[in-house]
């Protein structure tokens, strides 16, 4: 399975975006453009990074009734993203029309992964607001799974789930973890962080990273040295 660093362009204009990836003169980054960006500047965006070669994980993370998740994604279909995504809570119906409007005619379609339980949501505030009475890991699992049952690629989950996802939905079902700071960095808000070169081994398949890059003094070498730390090159 293809294994790749995500920079997560969390920018919120057009201008300050293409500036960055402007840096990057050799390896084209793969990009996650989330709400930010696109509610920003539109899907004209999306044409203008795909343009220049990178590959897209659009993180819009739809999450309604299936006809209306259906049709949005019918409609991002036609933007040529590589990845994008839906939440789990949905439910396996909303998952399968997802995957059914993102399918082109012609069969192709973008990875579709889910998000489990967000990384920023604790177990005490699921179970206490959400009313959901398993531990936060049991409902990641069956999340997972449910995903699996509605035919999608993977999900989004911290690498320290990574492991357990993969035993209940098998090695072939994508991990795509965020959460990842370099060993001798500030971890910001995040809470359930790894290195990128451990989360190589826990057996993430896609990192995306966010401030470790886009923060740094040099954005270039930081991106290369995730490469070398999680691509193990
Ligand atoms: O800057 P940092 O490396 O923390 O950025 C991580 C990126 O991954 C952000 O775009 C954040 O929204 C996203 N993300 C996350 N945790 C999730 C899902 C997405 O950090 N569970």
């Amino acid at each position: 399975m293809a294994k790749d660093v995500i920079i997560a362009c969390d920018f919120s204009s057009k201008e300050q975006t293409l500036a960055f990836l402007d840096r990057f003169t050799g390896r084209k980054p793969f990009v996650k453009i989330g709400m930010e960006l696109f509610y920003a500047e539109g899907p004209e965006i999306v044409r203008e990074i795909k343009k220049r070669g990178h590959r897209i994980f659009l993180d819009l993370k739809l999450h309604d009734i299936p006809n209306t998740v259906r049709k949005a994604m019918s409609v991002l279909s036609r933007l040529d993203v590589d990845m994008t995504n839906v939440h789990a809570a949905g439910t396996v119906d909303m998952m399968r029309a997802a995957l059914e409007g993102l399918t082109r005619e012609d069969g192709t379609r973008p990875l579709l992964i889910a998000v489990t339980q967000l990384t920023s949501t604790s177990e005490e505030r699921m179970q206490r607001e959400l009313l959901i009475g398993a531990s936060i890991n049991d409902t990641i699992a069956k999340y997972a799974e449910n995903a699996k049952e509605a035919g999608l690629d993977g999900v989004v989950c911290s690498p320290l789930e990574a492991e357990l996802v993969k035993e209940r939905c098998g090695a072939e079902f994508m991990a795509v973890t965020p959460g990842i700071r370099f060993a001798d960095a500030a971890a910001d808000d995040q809470v359930r962080i790894t290195t990128p070169a451990r989360a190589r081994e826990i057996g993430s398949d896609y990192i995306v990273v966010g401030r470790p890059v886009t923060a740094a003094a040099d954005p270039v070498a930081a991106y290369e040295r995730c490469c070398k730390e999680f691509l193990n090159e």
